[in-house]
């Protein structure tokens, strides 16, 4: 008998241009609010018409930027800034990086000491799972941030790390999901960011922890992405695939909470740590390699993995007649490399990662819940090739 368990926000909000929905929601907390958002997004019409909201219905908050992956040292002085303030809630708009910024202040706030101390694989101390309500509005479509119960923390450098701050309690309690956003990003921001949630939709469904719930969610983005993705990386979206793409977005953050990622993960994140490349770009990159791998050695060992059932069922109910699951398996692998060369991502090498610290990449990074277990030197080999 199946067996899982399987957790999510309170509420998930979703629509075109409903982002306002959240104020009532912050009214509620009857308090001042901590906002955070990104730099970039303040000179859209949609932020102005966002912050009208908030000041229209006499919401109390203190703003701040955040640029970037946050740093342990980001969190702790937007912390430290606010600590004097009684702040009732945190909300973050923006990309990943804000909404993870502020989903580690919102815990924090609650805690003693430093972030640091908390991160999984660095600190010392369990993260007691008490947190501020935190509500999340993503304005791009790549991390799933707004439905996952971790934070992402950065220090970039040879010696650097990209950990997690993590607990159940950490799920936003409201996502507020506006594919309206997307329309303010550019094209390359657009492709890379949807590489990331499509490698997380795609890791979620194969992955060896994935459940009867996570199965439908991820088939449900997947099938999201292979009818909107192309036009979008095309520049052609319409509505619809704007919120194919968001909605694919969201659902690879609960997928992922709760079936876990593969190997495309396992290695992206090795390299996040070590260089400051763009997240969603190592994934693009890495998956077209590490599905085939994937899928020919679970092929070899069993034609009828239900690995590759399941891609078949996917590819069927994308429109395609694949003779079986290798063939199916095929079928996708091949939309990967031509979403690949329609985003045209830029190699590792290209984008500045030394060559030098590929070795450590492929020694440091692991296969996390993928149903193939590529050893280092086969993850070397796949670094190689996108370099
Ligand atoms: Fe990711």
């Amino acid at each position: 008998m199946v067996e899982f368990s399987f957790a999510a926000n309170r509420k998930i909000i979703f629509g075109m241009d409903r982002s306002s929905e959240v104020v009532p929601h912050l009214k509620k907390l009857g308090g001042k609010i901590l906002f955070l958002s990104g730099r970039g997004i303040r000179n859209s019409e949609k932020w102005v018409s966002f912050v009208h909201s908030l000041e229209s219905e006499g919401i109390e908050y203190i703003h701040e930027t955040v640029s970037g992956e946050p740093s342990p040292e980001v969190v702790d002085s937007i912390c430290d800034s606010v600590k004097a303030e009684k702040i009732a809630g945190v909300m973050a708009l923006g990309g990943g990086s804000v909404l993870d910024a502020g989903k580690a202040a919102a815990a924090m706030l609650t805690e003693e000491g430093s972030v640091m101390e908390y991160l999984e694989g660095v600190g010392s101390k369990e993260p007691s799972g008490s947190t501020l309500p935190f509500f999340a509005l993503p304005t791009t479509a790549g991390t799933g941030s707004e439905c996952t119960k971790n934070a992402v923390i950065s220090s970039p450098g040879r010696e650097g790390f990209k950990k997690s701050l993590r607990h159940d309690h950490y799920i936003p309690a409201l996502a507020v999901v506006d594919p309206g956003w997307l329309k303010t990003l550019s094209p390359s921001v657009m492709a890379s960011c949807g590489m990331d949630a499509f490698s997380q939709l795609l890791e979620s469904y194969i992955s060896t922890g994935a459940s009867p719930v996570s199965d439908a969610l991820a088939r449900q983005g997947l099938l999201g992405f292979i009818n909107s993705f192309n036009t979008l990386l095309e520049g052609r979206a319409s509505d619809e695939d704007y919120g194919a793409i968001a909605l694919g977005s969201c659902l690879s953050g609960l997928t992922l909470a709760n079936a876990g990622l593969g190997t495309v993960h396992g290695i992206a994140g090795v390299i996040g740590g070590l260089t400051e490349l763009p997240h969603g770009t190592a994934c693009g990159l890495l998956l077209p390699g590490v599905m085939k791998k994937t899928f020919s050695a679970l092929a070899e060992t069993d034609p009828n993995a239900p690995v590759l059932e399941k891609i078949r069922i996917l590819m069927v109910l994308s429109g395609e007649s694949p003779a079986d699951g290798i063939a199916a398996a095929g079928m996708l692998t091949e939309k990967l490399e031509e979403w690949g060369r329609l985003a045209a991502l830029p190699s590792l090498g290209r984008m500045g990662f030394p060559e030098e610290l590929i070795e450590k990449a492929a020694a440091d990074s692991g296969n996390k819940n993928n149903p193939y277990a590529f050893s280092r030197e086969e993850r070397l080999k796949l670094i190689r090739e996108v370099f």
